[in-house]
């Protein structure tokens, strides 16, 4: 039995990892990793649009902390959007922020249409880098950016056993690619301007540190009121698996920025 049994991000799994990770968060570093992944950029008054928005979490800190005009959220499970939504109105949000349920596959929007694309670990569910960054050079503005998180792998070669083991563990689907593949992908889109930072050793530490409150009062009480004492020690199980493949240093979660250059743009 798993907590994805009922779907990816079904409700257990929402409730689950906003008790980890906090109210809007189904991903770690909360509002102060978002704000490095935007370090140094100014959104302000700008349209984003943030792929695989989940509750939204990271839609209201661009909004309230880094003050862009719009955020328009998409997601392609109906549950997180609703919570999304939800949230949107409990921060009195909802004439700045959007979310809609998409299908996977082309983004649903015009050419030019945003200034910037905004990710947060969601990329890493979609399989094919290369034309996801040609989408989303597509829906960008001339000079439009690219600020992303997302969870890789260390190279693009066979996965490992203890990677393979981790993956099959989560019960997601997941297609980690290396940050020299979003390099070569954004490149080949029109981007330039291109930074990648590796956040291997942050997500160990903070990984580490997460296991031991998820296994100790009250946060272990909270799990286990929420998802029950048997998925609580699975989800622990899971996180035991994940420290060990960011300790081989195979899982590295990272952030990578670009701006469209108006001579490589389609
Ligand atoms: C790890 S969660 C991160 C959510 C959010 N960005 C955050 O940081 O809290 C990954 C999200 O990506 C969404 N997702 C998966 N495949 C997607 C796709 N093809 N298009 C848009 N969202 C997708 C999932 O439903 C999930 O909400």
């Amino acid at each position: 039995m798993s907590i994805t049994d009922e779907g990816e991000y079904g409700q257990k799994q929402i409730d689950f990892l906003e008790l980890v990770w906090g109210e809007g968060f189904l991903s770690p570093g909360g509002s102060a990793e978002v704000d490095l992944v935007l370090e140094g950029l100014d959104l302000k008054g700008l349209h984003i649009l943030d792929i695989g928005c989940g509750c939204g979490g990271a839609a209201f800190h661009l909004l309230r902390a880094h003050g862009a005009a719009s955020v328009t959220g998409i997601d392609i499970e109906p549950l997180v959007i609703t919570r999304a939504s939800a949230l949107a109105e409990k921060y009195q949000l909802t004439d700045q922020a959007r979310f809609e349920v998409v299908t996977p596959g082309p983004l649903p929007f015009p050419d030019g249409q945003f200034d910037m694309v905004f990710s947060k670990d969601a990329f890493l569910h979609i399989p094919d880098k290369e034309t996801l960054m040609q989408d989303v050079a597509r829906v960008l503005k001339p000079d439009g950016m690219i600020a992303a998180s997302d969870w890789m792998r260390l190279d693009d070669g066979p996965l490992s056993e203890q990677l393979r083991d981790y993956i099959a563990a989560e019960g997601l689907d997941m297609h980690m690619c290396s940050l020299q593949r979003y390099e070569k992908a954004l490149a080949s889109a029109g981007f330039g301007h291109i930074q990648l930072t590796d956040r291997n050793a942050w997500y160990l530490a903070l990984a580490q540190n997460e296991h031991a409150s998820m296994t100790t009062s009250p946060l272990r009480d909270q799990i286990v009121d929420c998802i029950g004492e048997e998925e609580a020690d699975h989800t622990a199980a899971i996180w035991q698996k994940m420290i060990g493949v960011l300790k081989i240093g195979e899982h590295r979660p990272g952030h990578f920025r670009g701006t469209l250059t108006n001579a490589s743009q389609n």
